[in-house]
Parts: structure tokens; sequence; C-alpha cells
């Protein structure tokens, strides 16, 4: 069946059947490699298969370009080849080039980058530039450089259950292999501004509304389909040359038109991206550049300038966050061994956690029951999923029977009728041990001897609370953060009596539900919290040393962070805030809170609770659409005189030394005493959990660029602030013998 076409550049139906016969395996491979075959079919035809040996999908390492160059060479040669149909054997069709090689080339000097994409811009081009039309069958996703081999071909019909697009610039670099070439000539300036800028997957309803593919049919009937328009070409029926022209000329725009284009979409595009991030903009200049130039001057000037982007430490950094998003998935999946199924969740508290939990469990498909003692609550709750999935038709991205089935999935309740037949409970009542035990007692003796129990508790020991248990070995720690549909990590955490299957099926029932789980060893504030809190302790520190707040919330979102410290307290809850230190103090006294009063125990004693009350460091106005506006409160300044001595003079850099000292050296210690396995966890449990800046790569990454023995002097030169600053035996180490966390990179 044919989903649709796009007009007028291929006839609107395609209904006479195929009669081409398929390549006939007794007829000599043209070209046979491991990634790469090269097979002539009926009537002068070739089809050229992606098929990458040993690996679940094709993508442009070195051996499959330089397959590829030799395969199109050997096609050069051919004198009766009269088109060329391009296939996967896999089911994607090319998820782009291969990001465990990019560190490597990012490492070559301007001029060896700018030699290494013109080859591979050479060897798309000679498909293009073929004497005969091409088709591409994107029977699955084709992305980055993937896509951008298709740009190359005459033509492009899509599996219309696949996904397409350009997504380089989320890797902090530019599609370099001419995709900003081919995309703006094709689908024009605006669209490609768009789409690479974006980084976005698209639908094959996408991708034809702009022209960057050329059909769409249900999968089964791709093959056909695909030859059946590279039969047209080659018979003349559709005018293949014609549409190669216009992909090796200039671009159709007038001064002025392109003027407006470009000068509009760099000024917008650079305010979304924000200066840490070059890559976008540098995409728009290069297209700019190349406009009215002929292709292959163009894709010189795209290769020049990706050089230059991909040896900026952003590219390495977002490089570096992709691997090891992988690397931390990967870790995960071996803890999965033991995973015992999850059909049916429960949520105990129907608050802003369990609300959350319920919602993001049904939305993936996992029925749960949602408990709580108050019938308000269980209101609130489903208001709030249904909000968020009504959002979700609003846009487009659900239909309302979809909608409707996610919101049957959860199961408000105010007794425990349905806890006999649940297979994992997740605990989110209220932070406080004693409630907390006796809710788990309760619940434990209602559910099935194999359910596994979990807590959802932000700061009380996971050991502790199985105190309360007669199966400890089913219990484990399940930290999600607020808000919970939009934050990607969560904490597994392992108490000294969790089974390997309660942490699996916590981990397999995590992932279920899209996210990113870490497992960690219990301790107080578990990974996540327990490196935030040495963080808040330097900013209140700075703040009794006479530090204005709002000089260093500014220094500190300049460096990166999503929001400053005051600002973070007062989004997170004055009162959780200040409840967690206490805990974090009485865990770790040596180091954590304070001997004299602070600015948070000032704002807590005056109940400004923040964000939630409308006043804390900052005050805050309702608003009809978004988040309370966030004002300066002209009472605070006076307020916190009572904790703060005249002003030290502090640099921006000792702001940001004394801010990131506390966390980072903390998170050595929760290497040094096996909290975390790897640094690599660490780093992305800082980014997803706490929104740590993309563009530096991780916290150890932060580290290990600046220099182990550079923040170790750092550490030396504030040691008279405390314990929180001394030195970890493993930084001096990794110090002395000038290593960094990340071994090798
Ligand atoms: N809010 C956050 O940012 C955040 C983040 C991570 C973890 N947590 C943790 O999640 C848990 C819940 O936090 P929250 O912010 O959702 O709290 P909340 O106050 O919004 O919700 C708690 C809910 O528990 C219900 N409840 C109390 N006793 C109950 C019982 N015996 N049985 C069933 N329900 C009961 C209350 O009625 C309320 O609806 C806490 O342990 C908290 O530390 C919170």
């Amino acid at each position: 069946m044919i989903v649709a076409w796009n007009v007028p550049r291929v006839p609107r139906r395609y209904e006479e059947s195929i009669s081409m016969k398929e390549q006939d395996p007794a007829v000599a491979c043209l070209y046979n490699g491991k990634a790469i075959q090269c097979l002539p079919m009926e009537n002068g035809f070739v089809e050229l298969k992606f098929d990458l040996e040993g690996d679940s999908v094709n993508k442009f390492n070195t051996l499959t370009i330089n397959e590829l160059r030799e395969a199109v060479n050997v096609l050069k040669e051919q004198k009766d080849v009269r088109g060329l149909l391009l296939t996967s054997g896999k089911d994607c069709f090319i998820v782009g080039a291969d990001v465990t090689e990019f560190l490597q080339h990012f490492k070559k000097t301007e001029d060896e980058l700018v030699e290494w994409l013109l080859a591979t811009d050479g060897v798309f081009s000679d498909i293009e530039d073929l004497p005969f039309p091409s088709v591409v069958a994107i029977n699955g996703v084709a992305l980055g450089g993937g896509f951008e081999l298709c740009l190359s071909a005459s033509y492009r019909i899509m599996s219309a259950e696949t996904k397409v697009g350009l997504p380089e610039t989320k890797l902090g670099i530019f599609p370099g292999w001419g995709g900003t070439v081919r995309l703006s000539r094709l689908s024009g300036a605006d669209n490609a501004i768009e789409w690479i800028a974006g980084g976005e997957q698209y639908s094959c309803t996408d991708a034809m509304k702009i022209g960057a593919v050329d059909g769409a049919v249900a999968a089964a009937d791709l093959r056909g389909a695909a030859l059946k328009v590279l039969r047209d070409a080659a018979d003349g029926k559709l005018d293949w040359k014609a549409r190669r022209l216009e992909k090796i000329s200039p671009l159709k725009l007038d001064k002025i038109e392109a003027g407006m284009v470009f000068e509009i979409s760099k000024a917008f595009v650079a305010g979304k991206a924000g200066p840490n991030y070059p890559s976008p903009v540098a995409a728009i200049e290069v297209m700019q550049k190349g406009a009215g130039l002929m292709r292959d001057e163009a894709l010189k000037i795209e290769a020049v300038t990706f050089a230059k982007i991909a040896r900026t430490p952003t590219a390495a950094s977002l490089v570096a966050v992709f691997l090891g998003d992988q690397m931390v998935k990967k870790i995960a999946r071996k803890h999965t061994k033991e995973a015992r199924p999850v059909k049916f969740g429960a949520v105990l508290g129907a608050g802003i956690m369990g609300g959350g939990i319920a919602y993001q469990s049904a939305s993936r498909g996992i029925p749960v029951v949602m408990k709580d003692i108050a019938q308000k609550q269980l209101d609130l709750g489903m208001g709030e999923a249904v909000k968020l999935l009504d959002k979700q038709v609003e846009r487009g991205k659900l239909t309302t029977a979809k909608m409707a089935e996610t919101v049957a999935r959860i199961k408000p309740a105010l007794t425990y009728g349905d806890f006999g037949e649940v297979d994992f409970i997740v605990e989110a009542v209220v932070e406080s041990e004693k409630i907390k035990k006796t809710v788990l007692a309760d619940v434990e003796s209602l559910i099935r001897e194999d359910a596994i129990l979990a807590s959802n508790t932000s700061t009380i020991s996971i050991t502790l609370l199985a105190e309360a248990l007669r199966r400890p070995e089913n219990f484990c720690g399940m930290h999600f953060f607020n808000p919970v549909p939009r934050m990607p990590l969560v904490e597994i955490i392992r108490g000294k009596k969790s089974s390997p299957a309660a942490i699996a099926t916590g981990v397999a029932y995590a992932q279920a539900m899209g996210k990113t789980p870490i497992v960690v060893n219990d301790c107080a504030g578990f990974l996540v919290n327990r490196v935030l809190f040495p963080y808040f302790d330097g900013f209140l520190k700075l703040v009794s040393d006479g530090v204005d707040f709002k000089r260093i919330d500014k220094v500190m979102e300049k460096w990166g962070w999503p929001m400053g410290p005051a600002y973070l307290l007062d989004v997170v809850g004055i009162d959780t805030g200040h409840h967690a230190a206490a805990v974090m103090k009485a865990a770790f006294p040596d180091r954590m809170g304070h001997d004299s009063k602070t600015a948070m125990d000032l704002m807590f004693e005056a109940t400004r609770f923040g964000q939630k009350n409308g006043k804390g460091f900052y005050a805050y106005a309702p608003q009809k659409k978004g988040p309370p506006k966030k004002e300066a409160d002209p009472a605070v300044p006076e307020m916190l005189n009572a904790v703060q001595r005249a002003e030290k003079e502090v640099t921006d850099q000792d702001i940001i030394d004394r801010m990131m000292l506390p966390m980072l050296l903390e998170c050595s210690r929760c290497l040094e005493e096996d909290i975390v396995s790897t640094p690599v966890e660490v780093d992305i449990s800082l980014l997803y959990g706490l929104g740590f800046p993309p563009f530096r790569g991780g916290i150890f990454r932060y580290v290990d660029a600046l220099g182990t023995p550079n923040v170790l002097a750092a550490a030396e030169k504030h040691a008279e602030l405390g314990k929180l600053y001394e030195p970890t035996t493993q930084l001096r180490d990794l110090a002395k013998a000038g290593k960094t966390f990340h071994a090798g990179v």
C-alpha cells in the first residue's frame, strides 16, 4: 500500500506490480565486502546493500566508508548499469557515523580533518554524479551521515514506520558530509535550518512535507516501490538529471531573501542555543556562505567550518555524553539478568512524586494502582496525569483514544484491594522514617512473597528502612527526580540486604518506564543528593562570608548550571532542603552542615519556603503561563545581615571553585567508598539528575579538562574552609601520576 508520494516529482499512484526480478545469487557480486555488497539485478540495475558484518546496525565506520569508496569505484567502471538501488540488510538503514570513532577523528589537526571530510564527500558526490539514477529504500532509521548519504541519491523512498534526520548538533557538531549543502538545496534554506539546528528526528509526513524524501510506503511495499521509481527514472519518466542539477547548483534565493532567512534564524538560534553551544549557528553560517556556490565549493566551506567546530571542547563533551549514556545503559542491562517481570505496578502516595511515577508507568504501558490515604490527593494525582496527557494530545503526539487508554491504566485506590496481585510497589509517602517504616511493613504483609518493594525516599537509608521488613532482600531504593516525566535519572539503591533480583527488577522497571537507572550503594543522600548538599554548603558558606547570593547565582549560571544555587534551593523547596541538610549533617558531621546559623536556616524560620509559597531567596509572582516569575525581594538582603560577615574579596573564579570543589570531591569520595562504580555513572547521574551542563561533559570530564593537578592545587588553596575542601586520596594519587578520572581520554 502506498502511503503517499510527493508531487509532482513522482507520479501519485503506483499500483502496477513490480516485475523486476530480484537479484540472482548465481550472478557474481560486483563488490563483496564486510559492510557492503553490490549485486547486479535484472535489466541493468544494481543493488548496493549495507549490511555490516557482526553488528546489529549499519553505521559509517572507517570500514564502511572505505568499502563504499571501493564499491562506488567499481560501479563507475561498469558499462551497462541503468540504475542503482541502495538498501540495508538490517532493521535500520544507517544510524549515522560511528560515534565511537569520533573522539579520535576530532584529535586530528584542522587540515587533516578537512582532508578526511572531503574524502568522504567525494564518495557521496560520486554517487550523486553517477551516469545513471539512484534510489534509496530507507527501511529503518537513517540519521546523520546515514541520511546525508540518502540525500546524495536521486530519490529517497522511506518506510512509513521509520524516521530520518540530522541530529549532529546534539553532538556539538553539524552535518559534515554534505548535509548542509544538499538539504538546503532540496528543501529550502528555512527547512534545512530547522532540521539541522534542531537536530530532531522526523516522520515520513514531515520529511515529505519539505521534500527531504520523495515518498513513503508501508515497510512491506518499500522495495517494490523504490524499484519502481528507479525504473521510471531509468526509463526517462522521471527527470532525475534535473533533480541532480538542482542539488549541485547554488541555492535558489535572491540576496534579500537570503539575508532575511539566514540573519533572522542566526539570531533566533543563537538565543536558543546559548553561547556554549556554537554548532547550530555555525551550521547556518555554512549554509549562508555556501548558498551562492556550486556544490563542490559549498562542500569545502562545510568541511572547513566543521573541522573548527569538531575541535571545540563542546563537541568533545557532547560526544562523551553520548558515549557515556550508552555505557551507562550497557551497565544497567548487565544488572537486569535476574529481573522479575513487572506487569502490574503500585505506587503508595499520590503526591508530586507518586502521581508522577504512576503517570510514567501508565504512559509506558504498565498498569499501576495509585494508593493514598486522602481522596483529595488521588484526585490531584489523576488531575496531574490528565493534564500531562492533554498537553501531548494538544501537540499531536497522542490520540485521544491512546490518552484514554493511558488514564485507564492508573487505578486510584484508598484501600489495598489489588495489592495481592502487584509485581512491584514504589513507596512515595511523606519523608519520615517512622511513617515509611510503618507503611512498608503494612504493605509487605499484603503483597506476594516474590513482589519487590522499593522506596522513593530522597535521603533515608535503605538499610535502615529495611529493618522494618520481614523480607529485606525483596526491598531496594528507587529514587526518581522531580518532575518525574521530565527527569531521565532513577537511582536504584542497594541496601545491605537487597538481593540481586530486587536490584535487577528495579533497574528493569525503571528502563521500562523509559528512564536511565544507575545502581548505587546505600548511604545518606545516595549519590546525587550526597554530592548536591556539599555544593549547597559551599554556597551557604559564601553567603556567610558576605557574598551576594544573586552574584553567586549569576556566576554559576554563566558557568553553565541551568539555575544558580539560591534559585535551585527555592525550586527544590527551602523546607525540603532544610530537612535533607539535617540528614546529611547527621550522616557526615565532619564536613557537612554548619556550626552557626545559615541563610537557609533564616529562610526556613521565616517560612520562606521558596517557589512553593511565593518567597524564598527571591520573590515569585504567578504568571498566566509557565513557572512563577522570579524577582529580587528587597527584604532579603536586610534579613541576611543576621548571618553575613563583611564581604571578603572573592573573584568569580573563587566562587566557582568554592561551589564546585565540595561537589567534585564528594563525587570522588563516592567512588572511593564504592557508592558508585565508575566515573561515567557519576557524570551521567549529575547530567540527568541535576542538569549538570552537558557542554562540560560531566563532572569528572570537567575535572579531567582542568587537569587533576590543577584541581588539587585549587582544593589546597581553599584548605582553610574545612573538610569539605579536603582533597581525596584518589585525587592526590591521580594528580601525582598526572592521570585523569576517565582513563585513556
Ligand atoms: N518532591 C520531590 O522533589 C522529591 C524528589 C525525590 C524524592 N522525593 C521523595 O518522595 C516521597 C514523596 O514526596 P512528595 O514530594 O511526592 O510528597 P507529597 O507530600 O507531595 O506526597 C506524599 C503523599 O503521600 C500520601 N500519604 C501519606 N501517608 C500515606 C500512607 N500511609 N499511604 C498512602 N499514602 C500516604 C499523602 O497523602 C500524599 O499524597 C518522599 O519520600 C520524598 O522525599 C521527593
